[in-house]
């Protein structure tokens, strides 16, 4: 049986039947998905059920990984899983929920905001696959919002506003908007800024999208209330429901996602209840702008 794929809404997502995710992919099978990704930049596999070790293999054929390490509150001896994923859980290493004043989650429910994966890091994650183990009663959906729809409904004279701009992303950004500002020495200079264009091209398709997230705090050469301002109506424009799926999660379901050309965020779900998610992510291919020297 070969690759057949379902658009799921208008302008985002599509649900994927006739692979195997378990099975190794085949050349052609793995063309499809690229493809599939450039068109719907959302692919959903339901009734996966599949080990740590199948998601990560099935990742590698698509493409180089991303490592995890470093980009949370966890100290490396407090990791559950490997830094070939990234522990999007609620848990802690015991497999119990964090403590609903743990600073770790707080950081972590950030998650809730919109964002790119990755987008803090000089380069920028490609796609990231996301496989639900357990879930909450109720709550924890997680949203896409589609940002070449985005770019492609702005007029000409916002479209060339913001050509050639470049942002600075942090986490550290992203968790003021929370209110969340007690970072350590340590962490602030781990969550240090990196520069993202503002606005990307698919190499593959020629597409234009509007590269956001809520880890953008300024725009360089712009004062930053008025870069904040501008970012928040972007973000605005960009996440109107026409522009969205929204993905209810069934145990057992991939959701891989293009983070070039999407934000995402997950929504509030029971704190004392366990959401495992495990995701694994693939590298992007090299920064989106010139760094600072350092
Ligand atoms: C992620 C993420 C959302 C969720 O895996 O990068 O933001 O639904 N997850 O857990
Ligand atoms: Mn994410």
């Amino acid at each position: 049986m070969s690759i057949s794929i379902r658009r799921l809404t208008p302008h985002i997502g599509g649900e994927v039947t006739g692979v195997d995710i378990r099975k190794p992919l085949s050349a052609e099978d793995a063309a499809a998905i690229h493809d599939g990704m450039d068109e719907y930049a959302v692919l959903v596999f339901r009734e996966q059920p599949m080990t740590g070790d199948q998601q990560l293999a099935f990742t590698e054929a698509l493409g180089p990984i991303e490592l995890s390490g470093g980009t949370n509150l966890k100290k490396p001896e407090e990791y559950r899983l490997p830094t070939t994923f990234a522990d999007v859980s609620n848990l802690d290493i015991n497999e119990k929920p964090m403590a609903r004043d743990d600073r770790r989650r707080l950081f972590a429910i950030g998650n809730q905001l919109w964002h790119s994966d990755s987008s803090f890091k000089v380069t920028p994650a490609k796609y990231s696959l996301l496989h639900a183990i357990s879930l909450p009663s109720k709550g924890g959906n997680t949203e896409f919002a589609s940002m070449v729809a985005a770019w492609d409904s702005m007029d000409d004279d916002l479209k060339s506003e913001c050509e050639g701009l470049v942002c600075e992303h942090s986490q550290m950004f992203s968790r003021q908007q929370i209110g969340f500002f007690d970072f350590t020495e340590e962490e602030k200079q781990r969550f240090k800024p990196v520069r993202q264009s503002l606005v990307r091209t698919n190499p593959k398709t020629g597409r234009k999208s509007i590269y956001l997230a809520s880890h953008a705090g300024g725009i360089v050469g712009w004062p930053v209330p008025e870069s904040r301002i501008f970012l928040r109506n972007l973000i605005e424009h960009a996440t109107q429901r026409d522009f969205v799926y929204a993905h209810e999660w069934k145990i057992g379901d991939l959701v891989m996602w293009d983070n070039r050309q999407t934000m995402h965020r997950v929504r509030a779900f029971p704190a004392h209840e366990p959401r495992d998610m495990r995701r694994t992510t693939l590298a992007g291919e090299g920064p989106t702008a010139e760094q600072i020297a350092a």
